[in-house]
């Protein structure tokens, strides 16, 4: 595998699942990497098994040693946010790959963020847009340094069955349908300036996502999840594959797309 040292990366809810072994991975490819999450303690363990931790299950893979950094951010507060990615501006002057992994599935009717917005709204599309606003100079800055090549977007979304989604679980995807936009629009706006945005799924894997859940779904879902270290791989695949960082570019029309596990 290529290492990527003097690079620098985010990863939103690095603490637990998917991110954490996103994080892992980046750590251990030589990079700086921030865990960016609302809690320090909890960032501050993760790091400490990212450190100690074998690279990955499969011993044939070597470890590196790059440098993980907590940054605070709250989501679920908008006006805390763009604190964040001022701290974050402060110490860097480079951003490779920003993974706008944090969310949350299944949190009780009627919950809403400190703005008043419905919870999976808020945290899942909002406070990311938000941080990303604030992080986009910063990207287009890498881009413009890097001489990333201009890229190309196009495509259509169909908006006609967003709103008629209905259910228990109805605003989860309705949040991650924003999410399938944004990315669908940023890459529309910013690739001609060499940026790549992409959503995805990153499989269904056991992680702390499940605990919202109630029990008997939890009972009946769990054998189909796959283990942790899967959840690391589609957001790997989506910021490192030459495929995804080059072929797609000169193709064009693939920038904005939505990669499925394990990376497709
Ligand atoms: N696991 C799956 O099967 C699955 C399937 C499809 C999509 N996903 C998506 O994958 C992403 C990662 O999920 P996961 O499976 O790794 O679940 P997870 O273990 O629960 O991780 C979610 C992370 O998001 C953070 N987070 C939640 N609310 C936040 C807030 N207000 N501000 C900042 N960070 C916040 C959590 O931090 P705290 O510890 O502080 O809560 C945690 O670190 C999510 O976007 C999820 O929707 C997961």
């Amino acid at each position: 595998m290529k290492t990527h040292g003097g690079r620098v990366f985010i990863v939103t809810g690095g603490s637990s699942g998917c991110g954490y072994e996103t994080a892992k991975a980046v750590y251990n490819l030589n990079s700086r990497v921030y865990i960016a999450g609302r809690s320090a303690q909890k960032a501050e363990e993760a790091i400490r098994k990212i450190k100690f931790e074998p690279a990955a299950p499969h011993p044939a893979v070597k470890g590196g040693r790059g440098e993980i950094v907590f940054l605070r951010l709250d989501l679920h507060d908008l006006d805390t946010v763009k604190a964040s990615a001022a701290e974050f501006l402060s110490k860097e002057s480079s951003l490779d790959v920003v993974w706008h992994n944090a969310g949350l599935g299944g949190a009780p009717f009627g919950r809403k963020t400190v703005q008043g917005f419905e919870t999976h709204l808020g945290v899942n599309a909002l406070g990311p847009f938000l941080f990303q606003h604030f992080l986009t100079p910063i990207c287009l800055a890498t881009a413009a340094r890097s001489g990333a090549k201009p890229g190309y977007s196009r495509g259509d979304l169909n908006l006609h069955e967003l709103g008629s989604i209905k259910g228990a679980m109805a605003k989860y995807p309705q949040s991650k349908a924003m999410v399938v936009m944004f990315a669908h629009e940023f890459a529309r706006r910013f690739a001609v300036h060499g940026l790549l945005s992409l959503s995805l799924h990153p499989g269904s894997v056991k992680s702390n996502f499940q605990s919202n859940q109630p029990a008997l779904v939890k009972w009946l879902t769990s054998p189909l999840l796959y283990e942790q270290h899967y959840g690391g791989l589609t957001l790997l695949f989506a910021g490192f594959a030459d495929v995804v960082d080059t072929k797609m570019l000169e193709q064009g029309g693939k920038n904005g797309s939505y990669v499925e596990p394990w990376g497709v």
